[in-house]
């Protein structure tokens, strides 16, 4: 079977993808597949390498904008080529942080209290206020915390506002809840594993934290199974009221017991220091196989 692997792309983690995409490069089964790596470096080149090289199924090695986000999903609709992960609808709704909040909230999974501009011009500091600092300032369509600050004031507001929207016009500004943060992946509808994440160099999982070598601690959690089973769940709700399929990552906070969804990552990282891969190999899966069943989960 011929795989390509799609990576790079033009969204501000092409690196994290680069390295995604490499990782799975190294891992992937040679007995089993013949492999096409695709360095992606704008959105024509898609479609003439998709072409041009009569791939049996796209890997997506993507993150971000054009890539995580339903355009390449929809791209490979449209040219007929099955591809791995979920599809367009839960891949754009996902992306978007402050509409999959909505759909959790009304679907009674806890999340952080929010607040959402469209753009600089209808945001209102004063309103901030409500929510009480420090807040948490994201992008509303980023990934691996590109972007996010957290505020402990106002005068830090308008900075961390002006950051936010020159990566996307629409901002999000949430509570920052006092917690754990933890992860949950997700196989085929399976909960792997349950991830804490700690930080001494940081307040909370940003970039560096999550890249550097020795940027975070990184461990299996045992929970007192209550609350296990209520982190567990909020993570399953989330990828079945959002409609992922075959794999996902659910990124939450653990505050008073209470587990809190960040969002839900459909194209989660892949690299050596990424979160999925180290959840798969607590549960005995290995790289290798994690990608064989990706694969043939993806088409079934
Ligand atoms: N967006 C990054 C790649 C992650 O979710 O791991
Ligand atoms: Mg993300």
């Amino acid at each position: 079977m011929k795989i390509g692997v799609i990576m790079g792309g033009i969204s501000s983690e092409r690196e994290i993808s680069l390295q995604t995409g490499q990782e799975m490069i190294n891992h992937l089964d040679r007995s089993r597949y013949e492999v096409v790596p695709m360095v992606i470096e704008q959105r024509a080149d898609l479609i003439a390498q998709v072409q041009q090289t009569g791939i049996d199924i796209a890997l997506l090695a993507l993150h971000g904008q054009y890539g995580e986000d339903g355009t390449v999903q929809g791209a490979l609709e449209t040219l007929g080529i099955p591809y791995t992960g979920s599809g367009v609808l839960a891949s754009s709704l996902c992306m978007n942080k402050q509409l999959s909040k909505m759909l959790l909230k009304a679907a009674g999974v806890h999340t952080p209290s929010g607040l959402y501009w469209q753009g600089m011009d209808d945001y209102d500091p004063q309103v901030v206020e409500r929510l009480g600092y420090p807040v948490i300032v994201k992008p509303n369509t980023g990934g691996s915390s590109i972007g996010i600050q957290l505020v402990q004031n106002e005068k830090e507001l308008l900075s961390a506002v002006q950051g936010a929207c020159s990566l996307d016009q629409a901002i999000l500004i949430e509570s920052y809840y006092e917690g754990t943060e933890i992860t949950c992946s997700i196989v085929d509808g399976e909960v792997l594993p349950i991830i804490s994440i700690s930080s001494a160099r940081s307040k909370w999982f940003d970039y560096k934290a999550k890249y550097e070598v020795g940027g975070a601690e990184e461990k299996v959690v045992e929970l007192p199974p209550v609350i296990e089973q209520r982190v567990r769940e909020a993570a399953l709700a989330s990828y079945r009221l959002l409609q992922c399929k075959v794999y996902a990552r659910v990124d939450m906070i653990l505050c008073q017991d209470r587990p809190y969804v960040l969002e839900v990552n459909t194209l989660p990282g892949m690299t050596a220091n990424s979160l999925l891969p180290k959840s798969a190999a607590a549960a005995g899966i290995t790289f290798t196989q994690l990608l064989d069943h990706i694969i043939a989960s993806s088409l079934h």
